[in-house]
């Protein structure tokens, strides 16, 4: 046979067979396509979202001080649902964090994400929507609600599970948030698709934790003793009435927001474990030592630092104004690496 024959007998045979090897092995291409695709880009399932527990559980207990109430309903809730990544529910997980600046509530929902997530705050499954960026327009309120809804529907058709944080909650517009009830709504069709998703709001302010925080303070209770249902009773009235995103919120009212989490103002104590933690991170770890530095020893340094942070009330100094937020810039202010000092 002539080359040209076994092309033109090629082409005739795959004329006729080529659609039926092209129907048997494009599924298997597909397949194999998604399999790579997956490899390296992310995609809905264990391999990028990977709910580590363990992490989650040590991040905090080693970086969050103060708050053994709201870490372990977190650790709780959050495990319980991670613990069988195949069940389904019929709503998502939702969360408030309340609390004063500096407290954890960023650390918390980082770390929420960090754990999650194989790609961690780079996951294309965390939407964080932050009332200093999104929804400020002075578009009215109906337009602000089916984008933020149409956002929601159409990442929910890609996957069940997000992540979905709404950071300074408390300054979103009035009436916002009830534009997710039908997310949230127990036995709603798009609540069910979400249903293995958590809703973090972080709503800031001192009122009215910093109260409670100081009455629990002067009756010598412990942080850990507080209860869900004290923690409703202090936040809820608070929220529904004030100017804020929550006000007359049909979220609180029907019960939607799973756990509302109180973060309390952090005490002395508290912060030197932060003053500490950031001195190791940021001038022991880098060879230095407190004789080096002309410190007796490391308490010294700690004190140094205390000295210089905001307590407050005036009358009885016992809690941090700025939690352990300016903690790492005062300690960079502070000490200076000794391999550097000639060139100052
Ligand atoms: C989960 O996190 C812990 C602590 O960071 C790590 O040691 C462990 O390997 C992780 N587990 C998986 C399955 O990735
Ligand atoms: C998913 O959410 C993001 C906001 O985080 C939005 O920009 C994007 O358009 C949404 N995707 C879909 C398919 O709606």
């Amino acid at each position: 046979m002539t080359i040209g024959a076994r092309v033109f007998c090629l082409i005739g045979v795959c004329s006729a067979v080529w659609p039926l090897v092209l129907a048997a092995v494009s599924p298997v291409v597909f397949l194999g396509y998604e399999y790579m695709a997956c490899h390296t880009f992310e995609c809905c399932n264990s391999r990028w979202i990977k709910r580590n527990e363990t992490e989650l559980r040590e991040r905090l207990r080693e970086n969050i001080y103060g708050q053994p109430f709201a870490t372990r309903i977190l650790l709780n809730a959050v495990g319980n649902r991670w613990s069988d990544p195949n069940q389904e529910y019929d709503k998502p997980l939702v969360m408030m964090l309340h609390g004063p600046t500096g407290v954890g509530k960023n650390y918390i929902t980082r770390t929420l994400a960090n754990s999650m997530f194989t790609e961690g705050t780079n996951s294309v499954f965390i939407h964080y929507l932050t009332s200093a960026v999104h929804f400020t327009s002075d578009d009215n309120i109906k337009t602000h609600i089916s984008q933020l809804q149409s956002w929601i529907e159409g990442n929910s058709t890609i996957c069940g599970e997000h992540l979905f944080v709404f950071d300074e909650a408390r300054r979103f517009p009035s009436g916002l948030f009830d534009g997710l009830l039908h997310f949230m709504a127990h036995g709603s069709p798009a609540a069910k698709r979400l249903g293995r998703s958590i809703f973090v709001f972080l709503y800031e302010g001192d009122e009215p934790i910093v109260d409670w925080a100081q009455d629990l303070y002067e009756n010598g209770e412990d942080r850990e003793t507080i209860s869900l249902l004290r923690a409703e009773e202090v936040l809820l009235p608070y929220i529904v009435s004030e100017r804020g995103s929550m006000h007359d919120s049909v979220l609180v009212k029907r019960g939607l927001i799973d756990y509302h989490l109180p973060l309390l103002p952090l005490e002395r104590k508290h912060v030197r474990k932060c003053i500490a933690d950031s001195i190791h991170r940021n001038i022991l770890s880098k060879g230095a030592n407190p004789v080096m530095l002309g410190y007796e020893d490391f308490d010294g340094m700690v004190d140094v630092i205390e000295k210089q942070i905001y307590f407050f009330p005036e009358d009885t100094p016992i809690f941090s104004a700025f939690g352990c937020k300016k903690i790492d810039g005062q300690v960079l202010s502070e000490f200076r690496l000794p391999d550097f000092k000639h060139e100052l």
